[in-house]
């Protein structure tokens, strides 16, 4: 029996718990291979072994054991097909790795272009031959040739770790945020009174967003929209230009940790970023300018972002339409006299040890308005931001 020793630990390698155990520290991904067998029946069997192998020729890979029931029917198949289950998918994913043999019964399914069933909501198939069948102790190693593929529908896929299901959460903008959250939401409620005055007084949308660590914050009160109800918990990924006021009065790692999300990556995006931190700081407060990109599409990336289950791709996606409203953000500077089309004006909310933990703004302001007036909303804003401040301040 062949030892390891490392440190303080020993692990033998023969032993099989002490196998399982150590490999079950390694997550995998969840597929379906399906096929019809040689009685034209379909058959599926669920796989954590699935990788690919060679892009040229293209090859994937997985590996049944040999006391498999249903990859002893599966290899009597002509081709067959790698189903990526999707994150929602676990109910599927448990009725597969049994035995039963109705397995298919009531679970829509296409043929793919090989014949072998898609089942309906999976992220992605790869259709295959069998290129070989070759032993490796008392496992298969199956090799396909790829004869198909498309990603069906572009989600989280399924999981599987220790023994449980999950789902993939990216790390980048995305933190644990409990603390920081409830923190922020006594905080808005201390402050109601204030933000359904602000919102009636002005007429206008008034939402205080709480600052959870330095990747996000979340809209934790909203008065005056008529979606009010639905954009609670909205969560707002703090990268340039959004989130400035949450930054603005960190210290140099946050700030630098803020500057590193923006895009494009080079380093005059980030020094004009640093700039408008600057004058974000001197003026106290910030406004934002009606933009020429997509609401919707914002609102849909947001949407996607709160729900917490988007992957790396739509993180790109996010990140990409964010960067895009940056000329709305840009720092204006409010000549009297002039007319100026603002979406929306925003003010910190600083607790005793002044750091900013409520970001209160107010939206839908009327278009086309005189500087004075919007310098007038600012005041009003500054002054409800400063009464929620003081309630933060008798925090024990
Ligand atoms: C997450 C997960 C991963 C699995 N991975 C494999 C695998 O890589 N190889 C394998 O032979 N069985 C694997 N199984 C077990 C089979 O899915 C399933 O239990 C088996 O096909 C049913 O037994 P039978 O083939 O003897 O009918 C896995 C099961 C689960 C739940």
């Amino acid at each position: 029996m062949t030892e390891i020793s490392i440190g303080e630990q020993r692990a033998a390698t023969g032993d099989p718990l002490t196998f399982r155990n150590v490999l079950g520290h390694f997550p995998t991904g969840v597929v379906l291979i399906t096929g019809i067998a040689e009685d034209g029946a379909p058959v599926g069997m669920i796989v954590g072994s699935f990788t690919s192998v060679s892009l040229d020729p293209p090859l994937v890979a997985f590996l049944p054991t040999v006391a498999s029931q249903t990859f002893q029917r599966l290899r009597t198949a002509k081709a067959f097909c790698v189903n990526v289950l999707a994150a929602d998918q676990e109910d599927l994913c448990r009725r597969f790795a049994g035995r039963a043999a109705d397995k298919f019964d009531g679970v829509p399914w296409q043929p793919s272009p090989l014949g072998a069933p898609v089942l309906d909501g999976v992220v992605a198939f790869i259709d295959c031959t069998f290129e070989s069948i070759n032993d490796a102790g008392d496992h298969h190693i199956v090799i396909g040739a790829v004869s198909e593929l498309q990603v069906c529908r572009p989600v989280a896929p399924l999981l599987f770790f220790q023994g449980g299901y999950g789902r993939f959460a990216p790390l980048s903008l995305s933190a644990p945020f409990e603390a920081d959250l409830i923190t922020g939401v006594r905080l808005a409620e201390r402050g109601r009174a204030e933000i359904d005055r602000l919102a009636a007084t002005l007429s206008v949308e008034c939402t205080a967003m709480a600052v959870i660590s330095d990747q996000m914050a979340v809209n934790v009160a909203t008065a005056g929209a008529s979606d009010a109800e639905a954009r609670l918990g909205e969560r707002i990924p703090l990268m340039p230009p959004w989130g400035e006021l949450c930054v603005a009065w960190e210290d140099a790692a946050a700030v630098d940790q803020w500057l590193s999300r923006a895009l494009p990556s080079d380093e005059c995006t980030q020094e004009q970023y640093r700039e408008r931190l600057e004058a974000v700081r001197r003026r106290g407060w910030s406004l934002t300018m009606r933009g020429d990109y997509r609401d919707e599409r914002i609102i849909e990336a947001l949407r996607e972002y709160s729900s917490g289950g988007y992957t790396p791709a739509q993180e790109r996606d996010i990140r990409e339409i964010i960067s895009r409203t940056s000329s709305s953000y840009a720092p204006v500077t409010l000549e009297p006299g002039q007319t100026y089309d603002v979406d929306s004006l925003l003010a910190p909310v600083f607790d005793a040890a002044g750091k900013v933990r409520l970001v209160l703004r107010i939206a839908n302001l009327p278009s086309s308005a005189p500087a004075e007036r919007i310098l007038a909303w600012a005041e009003e804003l500054l002054a409800a931001a400063r009464t929620l401040g003081a309630a933060a301040g008798s925090q024990p």
